[in-house]
C-alpha cells in the first residue's frame, strides 16, 4: 500500500522510515510533486494535523497521514503549544526558539514539559488519530547535535541526556511521535489491504 506522509520535513521522514514497516510504501510529499507549503492555521495539534491530511487526499486523491507536534511547558501555560515551529518568529530557527524559551524559563524554577503528536490518517474515506507523549524537563543549556528543533534542550524523564544526545533509536522509541507512529503502524496492520 502506498501512504503519503504529508511533512516537508526530511529529518521526520528519516525518524519514521526506521520505524515503518518494509512493507509499507512510504511516499514524501517530494515523490508526488507537492511542493507547495500545506496551511497550519488551525488552533490544535489534532486540528492542523487533519488539516494537512486533508489538502493531500483532496488534492492528490491518495491515502496519507500527517502529524502535528508541540512542545508544551508546564510554566509558561502550555507554551509555545501549537505555535512550537514559530515561537520566535516565521523563519523557524530552532535556536532562536530554544533561546526564546530559555530566556522566558530563566526565572521559573518548574522546568517540567511535555511533546505532544497527534497524527491524522486519512484512509477509506474516514479520519482516524493517534497521540503520542512524551514527558521530561527543560535544561538550562543546549546539550547535544543529533536531532532537530527543541531537542537539544528536552531530557526526557528517566534519562541523563537530552533528545540530541540520545541515540534515534532511543528517541523513536520513547518519543511522543515515536510512539503515536506505533499506534498507526499497530492500525496499519489491521487493515485487511495487500500491504
Ligand atoms: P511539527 O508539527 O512536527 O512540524 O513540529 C512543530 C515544531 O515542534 C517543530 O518545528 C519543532 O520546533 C518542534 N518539534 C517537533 N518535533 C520535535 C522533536 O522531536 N524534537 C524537538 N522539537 C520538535
Amino acid at each position: 500500500m502506498k501512504l503519503v506522509f504529508a511533512t516537508h520535513n526530511p529529518n521526520k521522514l528519516k525518524e519514521i522510515q526506521a520505524i515503518v514497516p518494509d512493507y509499507i510504501t512510504l511516499v514524501s510529499l517530494k515523490d508526488i510533486g507537492c511542493f507547495e507549503d500545506i496551511p497550519e492555521t488551525a488552533n490544535t495539534l489534532q486540528g492542523n494535523a487533519k488539516l494537512k491530511a486533508d489538502h493531500i487526499t483532496n488534492n492528490y486523491n491518495l491515502p496519507c497521514f500527517a502529524d502535528d507536534t508541540g512542545l508544551l511547558v508546564n510554566a509558561l501555560n502550555g507554551e509555545p503549544g501549537v505555535y512550537s515551529a514559530r515561537y520566535a518568529g516565521e523563519e523557524n530557527d530552532a535556536n532562536a526558539n530554544m533561546d526564546k524559551l530559555l530566556k522566558n524559563l530563566s526565572n521559573k524554577i518548574d522546568r517540567s514539559a511535555s511533546f505532544k503528536t497527534s497524527i491524522a490518517l486519512n484512509i477509506n474515506e474516514d479520519t482516524l488519530y493517534f497521540n503520542g507523549f512524551v514527558a521530561g524537563q527543560i535544561t538550562e543549556t543546549k546539550n547535544g547535535e543529533k536531532g532537530f528543533g527543541y531537542d537539544p534542550i528536552f531530557m526526557p524523564n528517566g534519562y541523563e541526556q537530552t533528545f540530541a544526545q540520545l541515540p534515534l533509536e532511543i528517541k523513536n522509541q520513547i518519543s511522543h511521535r515515536g510512539k503515536a507512529f506505533l499506534k498507526l503502524i499497530t492500525y496499519l496492520k489491521t487493515l485487511n489491504v495487500n500491504i
